[in-house]
């Protein structure tokens, strides 16, 4: 699909009809064409070429389901010697964060709406130092949709670099728990690093706050669990 003209016509990349109403954020995508990419061809083309996009050879991280992209932003704001793609699916948290990155005016950082499952259409061989996921929906009860599992992986050894990790926070101890359990199963990766409670070892100093933890620490005082995953 080529550009759009005019923005009420945007509904074209996310569904097959027009519909009745639509959820105004989506219209507001269009609005911040160097922090939001949602034209999933354009997307796609990309593969392989991200420092192309960014203009620069520096590592390239990958946030899935960034939420309104506290984290990310935080990220490319501290370390601007690295590139960040923060993957989201609802138009207002996308929206929230490219307003986020244009406020700062970071140069580093690139929201996209799809799916963490499908990263292999738009990212190449090697093409990621450090993949992030924060807070994913635990599905208690449907576990076989979770972000977290084989098939994960199996992408990973595909686009991430070697030595390169997956940091991943939640509030759920059984998802903590089932990951720390997948991790035994799955050849090639190691967990370095495991807490069942950040904010009171000696990463918390250097930890980045996201929506949801801010959420879960402020107002029910969770411990939050934390993973890191290197690849060997
Ligand atoms: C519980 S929220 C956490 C948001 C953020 N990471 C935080 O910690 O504040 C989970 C987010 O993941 C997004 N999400 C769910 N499934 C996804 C998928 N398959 N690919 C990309 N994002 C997804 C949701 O839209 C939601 O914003």
């Amino acid at each position: 699909m080529g550009t759009v003209e005019n923005k009420k016509e945007v509904w074209q990349y996310f569904f097959e009809k027009p519909k009745k109403n639509y959820n105004k954020y989506m219209f507001e995508m269009v609005e911040y064409p160097d922090y939001l990419m949602y034209d999933n061809e354009k997307v796609d083309s990309y593969k392989g070429k991200w420092n192309e996009f960014f203009g620069n050879d520096n590592d390239i991280f990958l946030e899935i389901g960034c939420g309104s992209g506290n984290f990310t932003v935080g990220n490319a704001e501290k370390f601007k010697d690295r590139n960040y793609i923060a993957l989201e699916l609802r138009f207002k948290r996308l929206v929230l964060g490219a307003r986020k990155s244009q406020k700062r005016h970071l140069k580093n950082i690139l929201f996209i709406r799809k799916r963490g499952e499908t990263v292999l259409e738009f990212i190449g061989e090697n093409e990621i130092s450090g993949m992030y996921i924060n807070f994913p929906d635990p599905w208690e009860g449907e576990e076989h949709k979770r972000l977290i599992n084989k098939e994960l992986f199996e992408r990973m050894d595909i686009i991430l670099k070697k030595g390169g990790k997956l940091y991943f926070k939640t509030d759920h101890q059984q998802y903590y728990e089932d990951v720390l359990e997948l991790l035994k199963e799955i050849d090639g990766y190691e967990v370095v690093y495991h807490t069942d409670d950040l904010h009171n070892t000696e990463k918390a100093a250097e930890n980045i706050k996201t929506e949801f933890e801010q959420l879960f620490l402020s107002k029910h005082n969770m411990n939050i669990k934390y993973v890191e995953i290197e690849k060997k």
